[in-house]
């Protein structure tokens, strides 16, 4: 038998909330989750019941409640360079081809969006990457790359933009050579060092929100986020990433996730045992 104390109609108010705010979709049997993330909110806002819990939410008009609820039920895992082959064919298929460009005079700037970029590893391991290669590159400088690192979780973000882990989360994923030329040692905390960090603009966004505003974009990495939303919502994701990245542009989910019958703007590469994704405008779209 079911330990839950939270009911189903509790439930199913608190998943329409949630979805409403950070459009994560619930299925019937999360009712579990639910109430172990919010079980701690409970007790801060004392109240007695998942019932109280929401009608509390639904009419605070402050942020403060609604980010908190997200924060709780956002799943931020990530790790350095996770999965690898985003990061090799950044490196020997995208920032080549866009490298021409500038070393030609016909470009001048590159952004990178890292759509929900968590605790900043994502965001920063692209940083890397484009360090390295301009090492290897001479002419094509650090000045040339904007990267925007987006997330809807106030806590997450906070993290990403201190740039400080602890040494148990630096291990996860962050080969040795990295650390050493990237991070400096500050006690039991490993800072990223500046050079790194000045690459990247962090900012609070809802991939909810009308994603126009942030303007052009060459590389999108969309991962690990799209698998909680709805089909609907994921659609009006993609779709809108199509709108905003630039002709050449390209789109890097994970292996879990998939666009299949959602968009048509994208054609399908392959490298590294990976699959990203180069814009394309739909045959016969106006
Ligand atoms: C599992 S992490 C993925 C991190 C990283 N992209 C990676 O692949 O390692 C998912 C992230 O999506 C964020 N997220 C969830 N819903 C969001 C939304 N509506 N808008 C923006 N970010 C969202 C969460 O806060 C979380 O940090």
């Amino acid at each position: 038998m079911s330990q839950e104390t939270i009911t189903p109609n509790e439930f199913k108010l608190l998943r329409d909330y949630i979805e409403l705010n950070c459009g994560i979709a619930l299925g019937e049997e999360k009712a579990y989750l639910v109430e172990t993330r919010l079980a701690s909110l409970l007790v801060e806002t004392g109240c007695q019941d998942f019932g109280s819990f929401y009608r509390l939410a639904a009419h605070d008009t402050s942020p403060t409640l609604r980010d908190k609820i997200v924060d709780a039920m956002t799943t931020n895992e990530t790790l350095w360079f996770r999965d690898q082959h985003p990061f090799e064919i950044l490196k020997a298929k995208l920032l080549p081809a866009l490298a021409e460009e500038i070393r030609a005079g016909t470009r001048f700037r590159i952004r990178i969006w890292s759509a929900a970029s968590s605790t900043g590893q994502e965001p920063y391991s692209i940083a890397m990457t484009i360090l390295e290669f301009c090492k290897a590159n001479p002419g094509i400088r650090p000045e040339h790359f904007e990267i925007l690192a987006t997330d809807i979780s106030p806590s997450a973000l906070f993290l990403a933009k201190s740039g400080r882990y602890d040494a148990a989360t630096l291990a996860r994923g962050l080969p040795d050579y990295y650390r050493e030329t990237y991070f400096e040692q500050v006690g039991a905390v490993w800072a990223v060092k500046d050079s790194v960090k000045r690459m990247i603009n962090f900012k609070r966004f809802n991939l909810q929100d009308p994603i126009d505003s942030l303007g052009k974009m060459d590389i999108v990495f969309c991962r690990y986020v799209a698998i909680y939303f709805s089909e609907a919502f994921k659609r009006q994701i993609y779709s809108g990433i199509a709108r905003l990245l630039a002709p050449s542009g390209h789109l890097i989910i994970s292996a879990v996730e998939s666009l299949r019958g959602l968009v048509d703007d994208f054609d399908a590469q392959s490298h590294a045992n990976g699959t990203y994704y180069r814009y394309a405008r739909p045959k016969g779209a106006p």
